[in-house]
């Protein structure tokens, strides 16, 4: 898989599989995640297939996010280029660096998603008007 938006990249955490039942899959702050996680949160029970999340971008938070159940396609929007990435691997997430217009949507049954971000939540850092994401990203 390759990304052609700005200010993102495939992250891999490791993935241990030993003779046990099971996958352990871990993520390490300021290893596998480049940078210090402060906040980590979850979606669970997403039971319309049709409803997008997301719809907004950050300003100055970064996240990577991952499906670790099912699957759904993350949608991205750097200003300039579009790309749809279909998450369904239990250790690849993405990045979504500052001033990434992402969505979430087609989740299968018993999707999870898994986010860890780098900021506690702050409404003010978010955008959530498109018009505006395009004015402000064309200015960085
Ligand atoms: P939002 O980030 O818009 O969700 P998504 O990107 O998954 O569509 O957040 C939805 C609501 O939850 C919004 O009212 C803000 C609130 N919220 C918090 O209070 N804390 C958090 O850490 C997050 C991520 C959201």
């Amino acid at each position: 898989m390759q990304l052609y938006v700005k200010n993102s990249s495939i992250i891999t955490l490791p993935k241990i599989k030993d003779n046990r039942d099971g996958n352990l899959i871990i993520a390490n702050s300021l290893k596998e995640i480049p940078f210090e996680i402060k906040r980590v949160y979850y979606i669970n029970q997403l039971e319309n297939s049709v409803s997008v999340r997301g719809k907004h971008a950050h300003k100055e938070c970064e996240q990577v996010i991952f499906c670790i159940n099912g699957s759904f396609l993350l949608g991205l929007d750097d200003g300039t280029t579009q790309q749809k990435i279909l998450m369904n691997q239990d250790n690849v997430g993405v990045l979504l660096g500052k001033m990434l217009w992402h969505t979430m949507e087609d989740f299968s049954p018993g999707c999870v998603l898994l986010v860890l971000a780098s900021d506690y939540y702050d409404e003010s850092d978010y955008i959530r008007d498109y018009e505006e994401f395009i004015k402000l990203s064309a200015k960085t």
